[in-house]
Formats: C-alpha cells, structure tokens, sequence
C-alpha cells in the first residue's frame, strides 16, 4: 500500500496540463486549454484541461476528471497502479506502508479476502513446482495436456494437495485468519470438521482486471463423471462470477493493440490460445455472457470474435446474449469451428501460423451468419421465414450506430432475398415508441447522421457561418439569461418537481444534436460556459466581456450591444410583445430551432451542390449518395418545421 504521504504529494505534483500534456497536444483558449480528445475519434478539439480547476472534460464523448483518472482512463490503470506511474514521472520515491500485525488486522474485509487469495495462489503454485506430489501429480497432467511452463507461470496455475485440510493449515499456520478463508471459499468449515474446497486439483487463479487474485477456478484429475469437472470460488465480497472474465488481467494490452477480443467458453481455451500467441482472449467461465462482462470488454475494444464449440450447444450458447452484445455498439464476429473441437484443442492441433489463418478464412459476421444458419432448411416455408425475419430483424434493430444497423440491413436483404424496404417496415413496427419520443429520436439520429463532420463525403467547412445570425442570438440568451429558469418539469417517478435552467436547456440540447459553430470564437464561448456551468453565481457577462482571449471578448461585447435580430423577426409577425425574461420559455426553443432549422437548410444547399458537380461529372454512385442524404435533411427539415408551427423557412 502507498502511505498517505506520497499520495498527497503524488497528487500536488501532478499538473493537470503537464500530465495530459504527455498524450495531447493542448492549446490555450481563454482560461482552459483545449485539443484533440484521445478517448473517442475526433477532427475538431472538443477536449478540455481546465488548470485552475486541476480537471479535464470532453464535451464529445463525456469523459472526464482529475490527472490521476486521465492515467486511469488513458493508461488502463487501476487507481493505485495509476498513482506509481504519476510517481515514476515525477521521480517522487514512493513509501509503502510498513504492516504492522495490526495494520493487518485493520485492513477491511474486502482486503484481508484479496490478501489470502494472493497467498494460497503462491502456495499452489509452490506445490506444483516444488514438491513432488506436486510435481508427479500436477505437473504431469499439465505438461501432458502440452501445456508449457510459460504459460503456466503466466497464468499462476497451481496445485492444491489431495488431503483433507492442507492449505487450510498452511494459512493458519502463517496467520491468516479462519474468517477469509472461509470468506473467499477456500476452506469449508463445519461444527465438527474443517477441509480444503480444492483439494487435488489443477488450481487456475482468476485475475481482476489490475491483476489481483480474486477466486480460483478448481480442474478434477479424476476422469469420473460424477464428480464436477470444475469448481469455482463461491460469490464473495472479492469475487463476483458476473463480473468476471477470465484472461482479462493478461489479455488486456493485446486487446487495446490489435483492437479485437476472442471470447472463448473456458480456462483451457485462453491458455491454449496464448500458447499458440494470440493473447487477446477472455474467457467467460461457463456462463452465459453479462452485461457487466461486455461492457468489462468494452472498455478495450469494440470488436468481439465469439469462438464456440462445434456442436450444438456451443452454437446455441454463442447465440445467447448476442443481442445484449449488440446493443452495447460491439461489432460481433463468429468463428466456428469444426465439429467436436473447442479451441483448446483445435489450436494444439495446428501450428500457430495455421490458426491464425484459419481464423482470418472463416471469421464471420454474426448477422450474416445467424441468417444463415437459421435460413438452411427453411427456404420454402413462409411462415418460418417470417419468423426468421423478425427475429434477425430484431438483432439488427438493437444496434445503437445508424449506419452499421443499416449496413446490416442490406446485408439481410440480400441474403433473405427480401426487399430492404419490408425490412425497415419490420424494424419500425419493433420500435414501439410514443410518438413524440420517436420524432425526437429521428430527428437526431438523421441530424447525427447529416452532420457534416461524421459525412464521408463530406464538403469542406464554410469559411462563412451559416447560421452566424441564430448562434449569436442563441449565445446572447445563453449569456444573458443562462441563470434563468426556464422550465418545471415533474420528475415522472419520484413526483419531484426539477427547475430547467436557460444554460442547461440550450447547451444539452446542442450536444445532444451534436451542433458546434462552425466558427471558432462562438464556438469556444459555448464550450467554456460549459465548464462554468456549475460554478455559483457565475457572472457569464462579466466573465467574457473581460475574457483574456481577445476575439472572445470581443464577440460576447458585440453581441451584447447588438439589437435584437430574430427577436424582432418576430415582433414584426405580431405575435410577441412581452418583454424577453417574461418569454424564455418560448424564446429559447424557438430561437434554438431557428438555429436547427439554419443549420439543415445549410446542409441541403450543400447536398444539392453535391448533386449538382457529381452530375456533372456522370458519378453516379456520388449522385446517389447525395440524393439518399438530401431526401433524409428534408425530412428533419420537415420535422423541425412541424416543431416550428408549420413554417418554412426562406432564404
Ligand atoms: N465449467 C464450470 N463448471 C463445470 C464445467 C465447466 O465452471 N462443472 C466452466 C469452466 O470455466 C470451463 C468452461 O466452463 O473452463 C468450459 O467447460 P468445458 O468445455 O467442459 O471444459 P474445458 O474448458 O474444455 O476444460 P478441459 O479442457 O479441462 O476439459
Ligand atoms: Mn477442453
């Protein structure tokens, strides 16, 4: 354990900028600096470090916190590990914590049942390797299923002695207390007797994700059936099968480098598969898949190859829980294997070269595999093919990312021999929403998809502002106004009446349809109120108007003075004439959509430009592209107008 001392001073040295520093490249931009979030793909710096609070944000992806979880985070460190790295740049010495037996006795459960696991860890792998039961027993079996000293050291795999209570024992006698060992299951206690759970079995330790040894995972010898080829640690305050993923501890450098994680069913499938050097595979221990496993995986990688056992069961058990894959935004592949191998031994079977290949030929996309499968045989039955239909469909809907669920969807449509069209109809029969919500939801989807930064094809950025006019007047309500209430709105659950406040309302609403100016002075103030949202009394005038960044100030005292463009739009319609503060609940919303609304009739203008050069250039595949998105802007735009009371817009 780090003492207190070096903590502190861990965190006093720890400059925020000069931490991040070493992984981005910041800029100053007013109080704050700024730069390319290395957490999530970005071409527009939406990363802030903010000095004086010692803190960083992304307004893109959400990320944030002190310096401490930029390593974390950036690094894959636990918060300990974290901290040594901080030490080591910082060239602070660190002093553990002397452990005196009473320090001992203090340390919490949760501590005491880690510390225990660490030392019966130690003593199987000691038996194995240094005693000769160990050795003729253990060692033997190992090195006969071809298992290399390698990877049994790497994976700590060890020995517990046949024998009643020999590990048991062995901790007492070195002071653990009864009470852990009882806790994590490594001793079963009774009135009358007291044993080892493990007793004369193969003992593969189960890392946590910083490498610590949370339960263990028990092989038989024996080849009698009606003994549990495995035992498990039980569920203990360390040890949480759910949560658990086994080869995450070892897998997880590889997994970030080649940006991919195998799931396999078992231990001897991801020792089998390091042996033959693919290291990026977990395994989850023979239940069927969690979401705190996936998201666990997530954390590493978005892409996931499930590799089952040929037979039925394997493939059924790879099927299960795909949807719950899906829907977290991972890209699914499968990789069968022939009938009667798991991939222990498949991958004993074959040079490591031979596997790879192998697996690059018959890795296949799980949706175009599932179709297949549940495709052969029922070809002419329509009544099945319905149902296969919807069930397929129902995979493919749960996908987050609009693109990839339509790539799928094509995909489907080619291999059901279905028009796409009827499948789209099907997806939106699944989606049973309130009608609102899924305006709502449209709308964004289709405006995330248009946004000219995500677009592949997309056109340079304007060096005019298309929507110059509705930022400034948006920014000056936001200044303005951004204390103000806006609205009240009931807590559906807890019945709670929560106050909406002119700041939260504008920039969540921003964010959520992923707006930015285009022009960077507007855009640098709506990001740096951002940061200020929380700070009380936060004088937004003030603050700007006096703002170390020239333009900055400059913008925020223009706009401030200016008269009220939109406003007075609106006045002439007649329509208002109350004072402003009296309106946010209108003003703000509608200004907001005005500045949508500009924003898509931007977009299509574009479209049509595209339309236009691709013609005239016969490209008709760009042609195309850029009709399918000219037709989904005039639906928003149609949307947005009907938000707006049926007004169009002219230009
Ligand atoms: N498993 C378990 N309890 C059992 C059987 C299996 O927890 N009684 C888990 C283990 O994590 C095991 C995995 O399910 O690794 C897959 O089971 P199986 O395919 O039967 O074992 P293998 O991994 O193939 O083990 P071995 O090669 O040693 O036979
Ligand atoms: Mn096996």
């Amino acid at each position: 354990m780090i003492d207190q001392g070096t903590i502190q001073q861990i965190l006093d040295s720890a400059e925020i900028a000069d931490v991040v520093g070493d992984f981005v490249t910041l800029k100053r931009r007013g109080t704050s600096m700024i730069g390319l979030c290395p957490f999530h793909n970005e071409k527009t710096p939406s990363f802030n470090v903010s000095q004086a609070k010692g803190i960083y944000k992304c307004f893109g992806c959400g990320k944030g916190g002190s310096a401490v979880n930029f390593i974390m985070e950036h690094e894959h460190l636990s918060y300990a590990d974290a901290l040594r790295w901080l030490a080591n740049k910082y060239n602070i010495q660190i002093r553990e914590k002397e452990e005196s037996p009473e320090d001992v006795i203090e340390r919490n459960d949760r501590e005491s049942q880690l510390i225990v696991s660490e030392f019966a860890q130690k003593f199987f792998s000691n038996q194995l390797w240094e005693t000769n039961s160990g050795r003729l027993i253990g060692l033997s079996y190992l090195r006969q299923r071809g298992m290399r000293d390698d990877i049994i050291n790497k994976f700590g795999i060890g020995y517990c002695p046949e024998g009643k209570d020999i590990m048991t024992n062995a901790a007492l006698k070195e002071g653990f207390k009864m009470e852990y060992l009882e806790k994590t299951g490594l001793t079963i206690k009774r009135e009358e007797w007291v044993r080892d759970r493990f007793a004369g079995r193969m003992m593969f330790p189960i890392h946590g994700i910083s490498g610590r040894v949370i339960g263990f995972g028990g092989r038989t010898l024996t080849q009698d059936k009606t003994i549990a080829k495995y035992l498990n640690s039980p569920e203990s305050d360390i040890y949480h099968k759910s949560r658990v993923l086994y080869g995450i501890f070892q897998a997880k450098r590889s997994i970030i480098q080649e940006d991919k994680c195998y799931l396999v069913e078992g231990y001897t499938d991801v020792t089998s598969l390091h042996q033959s050097g693919i290291e990026n595979v977990v395994a989850s221990s023979g239940t069927s898949l969690t979401i705190d496993q996936i998201r666990m995986i997530r954390r590493f990688t978005n892409n996931v190859t499930i590799i089952y056992d040929g037979d039925q069961a394997g493939i059924k058990a790879s099927m299960r829980g795909i949807d719950m894959v899906l829907e977290e935004g991972i890209n699914v592949k499968v990789l069968p294997l022939p009938e009667g191998e798991d991939p222990d031994s498949f991958s004993r079977s074959m040079s490591s070269s031979q596997l790879k290949d192998y697996i690059r030929e018959n890795e296949t996309d799980f949706i175009k595999f599932k179709t297949k499968l549940l495709l052969a045989g029922v070809e002419k039955d329509p009544i099945s093919r319905a149902k296969l239909i919807t069930d397929i469909v129902g995979s493919i809907s749960v996908i987050p990312d609009e693109i990839v669920r339509s790539e799928y969807l094509k995909e489907c449509s080619r291999l059901l021999d279905v028009r796409e069209t009827v499948l789209y109809n099907e997806i939106r029969k699944l989606k049973v929403k309130s009608e609102d919500e899924m305006i709502k939801h449209q709308e964004r989807e289709l405006l995330k998809e248009t946004n000219i930064k995500s677009q592949p094809l997309s056109v340079p950025i304007p060096e005019i502002n298309p929507c110059e006019n509705e930022e400034r007047e948006l920014l000056k309500l936001l200044i303005k106004y951004g204390l103000h209430k806006i609205f009240d709105v009931e807590n559906p659950e807890t019945g709670e009446v929560e106050i909406v406040y002119v700041a939260d309302y504008i920039l969540s609403e921003l964010e959520a349809d992923q707006m930015e100016s285009v022009n960077p002075v507007i855009k640098a103030v709506f990001d740096e109120y951002r940061l200020h949202i929380d700070d009380e009394n936060f004088d937004a005038i003030k603050f700007f108007v006096n703002h170390a960044d020239q333009s900055i100030s400059q913008l925020v005292s223009d706009i401030m003075s200016e008269k009220n463009k939109l406003s007075q739009y609106w006045r002439k319609k007649g329509s208002f004439i109350e004072e402003e503060h009296d309106i946010l609940h209108q003003l703000v919303p509608k200004v907001l959509q005005e500045c949508k609304l500009r924003y898509i009739s931007f977009l299509i203008s574009q479209a049509e430009q595209g339309i236009r050069k691709a013609s005239e250039n016969n490209d008709f595949e760009a042609i195309m592209e850029f009709q399918k998105r000219y037709q989904k802007l005039k639906t928003v735009e149609g949307l947005l107008c009907g938000h707006l009371g049926q007004r169009t817009i002219t230009s």
